[in-house]
């Protein structure tokens, strides 16, 4: 997969070279480029932002150097129509099932977008060149989209081949079957007076997939009540029944 994040603070995206996310970089699995907007203007000083048209407070992206920007890293794949993902509080809400869809895509795009947004112009013009998706990471507003692509990169890009060393964990944890994972515990089994539960003991592989199941009906219904809403009494296996 290649992603091309375009800013007015590439330093920002800086932890995307650690970790896992870093690794599956060196390692060629996730080719990841991040763009100053800056450079795409033509004036001295540099401008990126206007005042808004109609009034109000705050500044607003020239619509301009968005589309130098976007046409030169979408150029950089003949054919195929890459997704441009624009970090907003008014975009569809990111989920694990979306972060899975965007990761079996050739090209990501992500526009990070400052003050009170880029022009709309930007958004309908774009379309001809890529598959524009406005996406919020939850009904909360940061100061830009940085931290949004932070997160999002680091969800889509565990997903792609090879990058998380034992593909199993991402069957095991959370969202990935709808519900909140279970609790899990190591060594000591005695602490401070708190013990590990003791069918996880037991050796019975059985009973603690019981009791686990049974722990993620529970946290998801005390936690995320919303999230119970997808379950079906009517399709829940057996074993799930009896974990309720
Ligand atoms: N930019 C500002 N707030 C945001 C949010 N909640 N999600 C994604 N991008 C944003």
């Amino acid at each position: 997969m290649r992603i091309d994040v375009v800013s007015i603070f590439p330093e920002y995206l800086a932890p995307l070279e650690l970790s896992l996310i870093g690794k599956a970089r060196q390692d060629g699995l996730l080719e990841l480029n991040v763009h100053d907007l800056r450079t795409f203007t033509t004036d001295k000083h540099r401008t990126v932002d206007d005042t808004p048209y109609g009034g109000g407070a705050g500044m607003v992206m020239k619509p301009e150097p968005w589309a130098q920007a976007l046409e030169s890293v979408a150029a950089a794949r003949e054919g195929s129509k890459p997704v441009l993902i624009v970090p907003s509080p008014a975009g569809e809400k990111f989920n694990q099932a979306l972060a899975y869809e965007l990761a079996e895509e050739e090209q990501l795009v992500f526009a990070c977008g400052r003050y009170e947004g880029i022009d709309e112009r930007v958004i309908d013009w774009a379309q001809e060149h890529f598959t524009v998706r406005p996406v919020s990471l939850g009904d909360y507003v940061l100061n830009g989209g940085e931290v949004a692509v932070l997160a999002m990169v680091e969800a889509i890009g565990r997903l792609l081949p090879g990058v998380v060393g034992n593909p199993e964990s991402l069957v095991e944890e959370s969202h990935s079957d709808g519900l909140l994972e279970y609790p899990v515990y190591t060594k000591p089994s005695a602490w401070r007076e708190h013990d590990v539960p003791p069918i996880l003991l037991s050796g019975n592989h059985g009973k603690i997939a019981q009791w686990r199941r049974h722990e993620q009906f529970r946290r998801t219904a005390e936690r995320r009540p919303d999230l119970m809403e997808g379950f079906d009494a009517g399709v829940l296996s057996r074993a799930d029944r009896t974990a309720l």
